[in-house]
Formats: C-alpha cells, sequence, structure tokens
C-alpha cells in the first residue's frame, strides 16, 4: 500500500481537482484505492456525488475508535474507489493533532489498518501549514504539490517546503511539485513556465485551466471519466504517471 497526498500552503490552486481525478485513475486501472477527504470543506466528496457525512465524526476517528478507516468508508460510483467522506467534524483532525506530541502516529496507525484493502491512499488536503499537513508529510510516499505559474504561489512553494525541514516531517526529495491551471495564453503564465522548466524539480505533467476541470463542480464526475479525451484528462494521467513512479506502486 503506498499513500499518495495532494497538498500545499496555497489554497484553491487545483489540490482537489487533481486528488478526485488521481483517485479515479488509480481505481479505473484496477488498484483498490481509497480517497481520504481530509478537508473540512469536503470539496472532493462534493466532487464524487457522494454524501458529507463522517460516520462518528473526526475526533472518534483519528482517536482511533473501532474499525478505522474501514468503518467510515463508502463506495463510489466508480469501481474500486471508496472515500472516506468529509464534513465540517474533520476539522477535529486539526484539533487533536495540533496538541499531539507525534501528530502522525494516529494517521500512520489508522493507514496502516487499510492494508490489506487498499493498494493505493490517496489523500485530499485542507490548504496551509497545520499538523494535518505535517502528519501527512511524515507518512505519505509522494507529496503531489500543484503550483499555478505565477510569481506568488511559486514563494509559497519554497514556504511548504522550509516548513516540512522545520518540522522535519519530510525529506524535500519526496516533494513533487507540477504546474496545475496554466493559461498559456497569459505572458506571466509563460514566462513563469519557462523559469520552472529552468529551475528544475517540477513533473513533467502540467494540468492547464480548463472549462471541463471547472464544470466537475457541477457535474460532479472526475474529468478523466467525463472528458477523457480533453488535454487536462491527458495530463492528469501524465501527472498520475509520474506520481506512481514515485510512490514507488
Ligand atoms: N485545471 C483547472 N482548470 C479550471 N478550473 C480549475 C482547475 N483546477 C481546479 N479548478 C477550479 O478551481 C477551483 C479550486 O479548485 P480545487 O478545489 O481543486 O483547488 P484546491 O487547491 O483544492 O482548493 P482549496 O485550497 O480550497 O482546497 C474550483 O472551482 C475548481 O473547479
Ligand atoms: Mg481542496
Amino acid at each position: 500500500m503506498r499513500v499518495v497526498a495532494v497538498t500545499g500552503l496555497k489554497g484553491g490552486v487545483g489540490k482537489t481537482s487533481t486528488a478526485v481525478n488521481l483517485a479515479a485513475l488509480a481505481a479505473t486501472s484496477g488498484m483498490r484505492t481509497l480517497l481520504w477527504d481530509l478537508d473540512p470543506q469536503g470539496a472532493a466528496t462534493y466532487c464524487l456525488d457522494l454524501k458529507p457525512k463522517l460516520r462518528g465524526g473526526g475526533r472518534r476517528l483519528i482517536g482511533g475508535g473501532r474499525g478505522g478507516l474501514a468503518a467510515v468508508a463508502r463506495t463510489s460510483d466508480i469501481e474500486h474507489l471508496e472515500v472516506v467522506p468529509a464534513d465540517s467534524s474533520v476539522r477535529e483532525i486539526e484539533k487533536v493533532l495540533s496538541i499531539t506530541a507525534k501528530p502522525a502516529k494516529p494517521l500512520r496507525r489508522l493507514l496502516a489498518g487499510t492494508k490489506g484493502t487498499a493498494d493505493v491512499v490517496i489523500l485530499d488536503c485542507p490548504p496551509g501549514l497545520s499538523a494535518v499537513v505535517e502528519a501527512v508529510a511524515s507518512v505519505a510516499d509522494v507529496l503531489l504539490v500543484p503550483v499555478v505559474p505565477e510569481p506568488l504561489p511559486f514563494r509559497a512553494l519554497d514556504r511548504f517546503t522550509d516548513f516540512l525541514e522545520e518540522t522535519r516531517s519530510a525529506s524535500p526529495k519526496i516533494v513533487a511539485p507540477f504546474i496545475s491551471m496554466i493559461d498559456r495564453r497569459k505572458p506571466v503564465h509563460r514566462r513563469v513556465e519557462t523559469e520552472i522548466r529552468a529551475r528544475g524539480g517540477f513533473l513533467g505533467a502540467a494540468v492547464p485551466e480548463s472549462s471541463a476541470v471547472a464544470r466537475m463542480g457541477e457535474e460532479q464526475v472526475p474529468v478523466v471519466i467525463s472528458a477523457p479525451l480533453s488535454l487536462a484528462a491527458a495530463e492528469y494521467r501524465k501527472l498520475w504517471a509520474e506520481a506512481t513512479e514515485r510512490a514507488g506502486l
């Protein structure tokens, strides 16, 4: 079992859209996939048309309530894809982890419980530098970080890697940034893309700004399924291929 997290400091940069599409790709390739929505916003839950209800609540789950992730996971419309949905009680996970000396421990224990039933667990993280993100960084095999090619988010990536070093939660080696929501009609996006390619360290996939992805909020179906021929779907497939290689899947 491998853990792929979609995370980062910036909000609204495509983390959830990425997590949902990669989870769909993993599942349709036949991997037993668990998508864990760790954001109280519940956007990943919504995008897969599931009820925003976490059975027993966040505090019970992270506190080691009986049954672990299997007891709260829901089947989705996609074969082989199960989802741990989010409701507002998920913010209790942050509260509990922020006062825990080793925040990774409860998360590691929950993930270990899925070893026999899942091939891959995909984590959709809330934005920001939090105890949840620190714990996720400690347990994940790869951290996918979407970066919109504009100067400010670029700096946010450096703050994010500083945070991992300060908290000693993860080696910067597992950080895998990729370009997200690129619109090459914008000179600044083209310029920053060139800068990124020169600097190196980014994955090759670049998810375009795409109306098909934006429509996921209405259709509640991953774009890799609703519009598999779109450029966005092709880039998500490329991203998944790179992520599986990094994660050792
Ligand atoms: N490639 C894309 N093209 C166009 N719109 C996109 C794309 N990716 C995401 N969006 C839209 O941008 C908004 C934010 O996307 P998303 O929820 O995936 O980001 P996020 O990083 O998870 O946000 P948050 O930090 O709030 O969790 C959504 O309305 C989504 O539909
Ligand atoms: Mg999100």
